[in-house]
Parts: structure tokens; sequence; C-alpha cells
């Protein structure tokens, strides 16, 4: 499998404090990589700097090929980069075809197609029986799964996901499990997904990478990663 996604020896100050400390991750065409670690471990940072919305101290973010450390936040979401945020950007008052609309508008889709493109992005994100609903009658686990609908509206290539199930219930924190995992694979997608329910982590069975202080611990599979004892000690001892 060819890197979508190489992140090398990237670091990131803030002013005296180290928030990601010689990072090196990689993330293959069509998989999913989790990252998990204690608070304030970089987590979110790092998702940050694949974004665009920091820029490392020093090291390289690579995007199929293409340095794109420099690279801003939109020019990197047509590349393909985009991000799903914890408060949601949707249109409260519109429904949940409109929100969809409106995200292909900006997309690459030709403007024939965009109908059948929005149907087939409801049809993806189990959506369809709430095509005409107002997205304010949408639970939350409902508007999270419409959010990444919109990303992959807007031809997304890299998902990138801060805590995609915080504040969802164990039946919604399960079937976001299996959508981000369909999505992988029926559309070939990749996805960097940050989360501290370890169950939830374990259903995707991706490769896991832990940060702590900025830095990677250790990197495996779910299984070596819950048996590491440093890891253990450090995170999942906590829980
Ligand atoms: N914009 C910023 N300015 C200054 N310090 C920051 C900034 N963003 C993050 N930090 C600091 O960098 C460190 C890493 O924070 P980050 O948010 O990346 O951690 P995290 O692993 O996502 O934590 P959590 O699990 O709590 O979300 C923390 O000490 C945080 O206070
Ligand atoms: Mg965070």
């Amino acid at each position: 499998m060819a890197e979508l996604l190489e992140i090398k020896h990237v670091s990131k100050r803030y002013r005296g404090l180290v928030a990601n400390q010689d990072v090196n991750l990689t993330v293959a065409s069509g998989s999913m990589r989790c990252i998990i670690g204690p608070n304030g471990a970089g987590k979110t940072t790092l998702i940050s700097l694949v974004s665009g919305h920091q820029t490392p101290t020093t090291g390289e973010i690579w995007f199929k090929g293409e340095n794109v450390t420099h690279r801003s936040v939109p020019q990197r979401s047509r590349l393909g980069i985009v991000r799903k945020f914890q408060t949601p950007t949707l249109y409260n008052n519109l429904s949940t075809y409109k929100n969809l609309e409106l995200a292909v508008l900006g997309s690459r889709c030709a403007p024939k197609r965009r109908h059948t493109r929005i149907l087939q992005v409801l049809e993806l994100v189990r959506m369809t029986e709430f095509i005409r609903t107002s997205v304010s009658r949408l639970s939350h686990g409902q508007k999270q799964w419409l959010e990444i609908g919109l990303l992959i509206a807007n031809d997304a290539e890299l998902l990138l996901l801060d805590e995609p199930t915080a504040g969802m219930t164990a039946e919604e924190t399960h079937a976001t499990g299996e959508l981000v995992r369909g999505l992988v694979q029926d559309l070939h997608l990749s996805a960097m997904i940050i989360e501290h329910d370890i169950n939830f982590i374990r259903d995707l069975r991706a490769p896991v990478t832990v940060l702590h202080l900025g830095a990677v611990l250790a990197e495996g599979e779910f299984d070596q990663i819950q048996q590491n004892e440093t890891v253990r000690k450090v995170y999942l001892g906590e829980e």
C-alpha cells in the first residue's frame, strides 16, 4: 500500500511548551490510523499540523508525495485532507439535503451529478430516511454523521477525526465505528482518528499510535498496544 500521508520528524513548540516532539507517522492509502494518549499528549496538535491549522516548528508533512507543510487549510482541503471539528458546522434550520447541497457546491462535482452525489452520500452515512429532516431535529449522533457526509461530499481522501464519538451513546458510538470502517472500505478513503474510547479503537481494527508528552511512545496493532507495559502505565492503566 502506498503511503498517502507522511509525517516526518515533526515537532511543534508553543513558546516554551513542546506539544509534538519528533513525530514520525504514516497513513497508507485506503487505511486508518488511530491516535491515542493521555490529555495534553499532543494528539489534537498533530491533527492541526496535518490539516494546516498549525505549522510545525520543524519537520515536514507530505501528502500524496507532495510536501504540504506550508500549504494553507483550503489548499490542503482541495487536495483531499479534511478535518471534522467537534462543534458542528451545520445549518440548523436547513434540511439534511440542503446542508449537503451547500457542501457539494464547493466540491469538484459537476452540477448535473450533484443530486445523485447527495443521495449517494446520504446512503453512505446511513441518513437517507432523514433527507428532508431539519438538522435541528437530528440527534447528536446523526449530526456528527451528517458532518462526516459533508466531508465526503467535498471529495475527502484523508479524514481527520478528533474524538468523533464524544457525547455519543454507546449505540451511536458503535454505529460510528461501523460507518467509518465502511467508508474506508467502500470509498478507499483513509482516516486518522483520535479517540479516548478504547472500545471504539479496538473495534476499528486499525494500527494504533500512542502519543505521550508529544512524542510517539508506541505503535502497533491494538492487542500489542494493550499489552504494552509502558502504555498501560501512562495511559490505559488510568481507565
Ligand atoms: N494553541 C496553543 N497554544 C499554546 N499551547 C497549546 C496550544 N494548543 C495546544 N497547546 C498545548 O499543547 C499540549 C498538547 O495539547 P493537545 O491539545 O494537542 O493535546 P491532546 O492530546 O489533544 O489532549 P486532549 O486529549 O485533552 O484533547 C498541551 O499542553 C496544550 O496545552
Ligand atoms: Mg485533543
